[in-house]
């Protein structure tokens, strides 16, 4: 087979299975496995492919068609424009996230501080803040040993491990009580009556990355709960939301009274995805 005839076969086995946008998805798996930049298939189209690498690449189309995500295959995502690592001991990190990074960025981008990001998976959003807030310094912690790995890996190739801690912890408890200026997080937030009829891509992601408890709620109500004790006073809390827990959410923090100033903002596709408070 010719990289040509290797392209149309890719399209019309992903089109067949009804892969979504699968144009894109041959073109990534054919630079990823015969290594041929994707703006210049054309001159490779007479190039005879080898033949183990052809096996590879029927091999990823299947995986494809099964509901295997593209990042998991490549083991590559790009977040707030820096590269990460990821398989499926992690969440791919989503840019409806960046809206929360945005946002501490904006308040805090010339600012001393120390940051707790809580459930942090890939790393993405306490390396991503490492990197843009140039005197922050940065603790990040999740339950998954695996994520944890793999984060620190992330904050090596993204070069800001000097400015970080590892925790492996659930919620806070093996967390060092100190007062931080910022705790951020992205928890697990689906109900799990719900997780059974999300996308077959979603269900190739770690179940504990998703499952929020029969409420989506569980992480959050830990989190109001404990964050107290881990703030400054005029410390603030960011944390990333389903597009329909804004209420509930808000409603944790006004209940518990550690909080004022409380705003959410909504993501690039205009639903609500964030919510930020500040330590009394
Ligand atoms: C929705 S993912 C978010 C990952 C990452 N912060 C991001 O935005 O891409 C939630 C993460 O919470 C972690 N997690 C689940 N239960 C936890 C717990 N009890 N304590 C700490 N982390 C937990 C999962 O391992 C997963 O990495």
């Amino acid at each position: 087979m010719n990289i040509k005839d290797i392209i149309n076969y890719g399209k019309n086995y992903l089109n067949e299975n009804n892969v979504d946008d699968y144009e894109t998805i041959v073109k990534i798996i054919v630079e990823y496995v015969f290594k041929i930049n994707k703006n210049e298939f054309i001159l490779h189209y007479e190039d005879e492919a080898d033949e183990l690498a052809v096996f590879d690449y029927k091999r990823y189309l299947k995986q494809i068609a099964d509901g295997v995500p593209i990042q998991y295959i490549t083991n590559k995502q790009e977040f707030m424009n820096l590269n990460f690592y990821v398989d499926e001991n992690v969440l791919i990190p989503q840019p409806d996230t960046e809206t929360l990074v945005e946002e501490v960025i904006s308040i805090y981008k010339d600012t001393k501080c120390e940051i707790l990001d809580l459930c942090t998976g890939s790393g993405a959003i306490g390396i991503s803040l490492a990197k843009y807030i140039s005197e922050s310094y940065v603790t990040i912690s999740d339950i998954s040993q695996k994520a944890i790995q793999i984060a620190k890996l992330n904050s090596e190739t993204n070069q800001v491990h000097n400015k970080m801690e590892y925790y492996e912890s659930d919620m806070f408890t093996n967390i060092e009580k100190k007062q931080y200026d910022i705790i951020v997080s992205n928890p697990p937030y689906i109900e799990t009556s719900i997780i059974e009829a999300l996308d077959k891509q979603v269900k190739h992601e770690p179940y504990i990355a998703l499952d929020g408890g029969s409420d989506g709620l569980k992480f959050y109500k830990i989190i109001v709960k404990n964050s107290p004790d881990y703030l400054k006073n005029g410390g603030r809390l960011f944390l990333e939301i389903g597009y329909n827990q804004k209420d509930s959410v808000m409603k944790l923090l006004e209940e518990s009274k550690n909080y004022s100033n409380i705003y959410s903002k909504k993501d690039l596709g205009g639903n609500d995805r964030i919510i930020v408070a500040t330590r009394r």
